[in-house]
């Protein structure tokens, strides 16, 4: 189906700076440069620079991000490891495949990690937290900080989201031992395919991670120090990246008029909840702009046929998909979200005009139709 408001527009996107990502890739191709060359390391120089934090490493994914994370934390069979129930699969997966069991706990009203819950979760065999930075908003890092340095836990923060947000002026993903961030095509920051990287300040870290992503092999000596991955960045993602880390900053801040615009058009809508949370301390990138209604399912449907494209993260709570055998927590907040969320239109690609559209559409759904919705009926 072709939308008049597309959730994100790849060629558009692509289209807007053909020029430079055409040049960054013929020159990587015409030099040969295809595996841990200099585009790589240029990259992440320049990610470690703009996360505030020593090193950055690039790996081939987020996931792998947050397994080899968990390995430089020394996770691994008979740990528990804590992180929030309302996130992607992924966070949880890395956790199992590291060997611990993931403790899933309920999220708070602005979808990050219930401080709270948190502390009530640790155990002795507790080893350390994944605070997801969801849709674009840092957790209160202080009060994770303080839980994880009480009980002497690891945090591994989950950045996926949330490259360029911060918290009390410190960006995600310099906060904990790492931040592992996503290059999925459709994060804000987003590659060719799929990429990583795993930011730190610990040395040894950053060192056990660039072994671990290319089989374990000590470069220098040719000796395999570990079992490791096949997980690279490739170095033509690298340098594309490169180009695309420049415009971030600007990228975001179109994000952000957006969500004021979202704000101002959408404010005062009875049974509709928007993303703005208190907080001068929080600078917010909106990956996502998640709104929430009990007619979620409803609204999408009329968007649909009005030709404003929606997604929905995530319909169902992980320990509902029976096959992945998590434990069921009844957490009434991830289950309501559940029912309830749905992402608008939020990109670099995304126009305000976009935005007015998708604004009185949903407009148009709550006014015009409220005897409808008062009754469950739907419009
Ligand atoms: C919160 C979160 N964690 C982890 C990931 C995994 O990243 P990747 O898809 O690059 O493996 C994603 C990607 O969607 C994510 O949104």
């Amino acid at each position: 189906m072709n939308y008049r408001v597309p959730f994100v527009d790849p060629k558009e996107h692509y289209r807007r700076i053909k020029s430079e990502i055409d040049c960054a890739i013929t020159s990587t191709l015409g030099n040969g440069d295809l595996v841990l060359r200099q585009q790589l390391r240029d990259f992440e120089q320049h990610l470690a620079e703009f996360v505030g934090v020593k090193y950055a490493v690039g790996v081939g994914s987020g996931y792998h991000a947050l397994h080899f994370s968990l390995l430089a934390a020394g996770v691994g069979q008979g740990d528990e490891v804590i992180t929030v129930a309302h996130t992607f699969v992924a966070t949880v997966s890395a956790i199992v495949h590291s060997g611990a069991k993931p403790i899933l706990v309920d999220v708070a009203a602005d979808y990050n990690m219930d401080v709270g819950a948190l502390e009530a979760a640790i155990t002795s065999r507790t080893k350390a937290i994944i605070p997801v930075h969801l849709n674009g908003r840092v957790c209160d890092m202080d009060c994770v900080m303080a839980v994880a340095d009480k009980h002497r836990l690891h945090v591994i923060e989950d950045a996926a989201q949330a490259l360029g947000a911060s918290f009390n002026g410190k960006k995600a993903g310099s906060f904990g031992l790492t931040g592992c961030f996503s290059f999925y095509p459709f994060k804000a920051l987003g590659g060719l395919g799929d990429g990583g990287a795993v930011t730190t300040d610990d040395p040894e870290v950053a060192r056990f991670v660039t072994l671990l992503r290319f089989n374990g092999e000590d470069r220098q000596t040719g000796e395999f120090l570990h079992h490791g991955y096949t997980a690279l960045l490739d170095n033509v993602q690298a340098a594309v990246l490169d180009v695309k880390l420049r415009y971030l900053p600007s990228w975001i801040e179109h994000r952000r008029k957006m969500a004021s615009l979202y704000r101002e058009g959408l404010e005062g809508i009875e049974g509709l909840r928007l993303p703005h949370f208190p907080g001068d301390e929080y600078y917010d990138s909106y990956q996502n702009y998640v709104i929430q209604t009990q007619h979620r399912d409803e609204l999408r449907q009329y968007l649909r046929d009005l030709g404003v494209e929606t997604l929905v993260h995530w319909a169902k709570p992980l320990w509902e998909h029976k096959d992945l055998a998590l434990e069921n927590h009844g957490l009434p907040e991830t289950e309501s979200i559940c029912r309830e969320v749905i992402s608008l239109p939020m990109s670099a690609e995304t126009t305000l005009e976009h935005v007015k559209v998708t604004v009185s559409s949903i407009r148009d759904f709550f006014t015009a139709q409220p005897i409808a919705l008062q009754t469950g009926v739907a419009p």
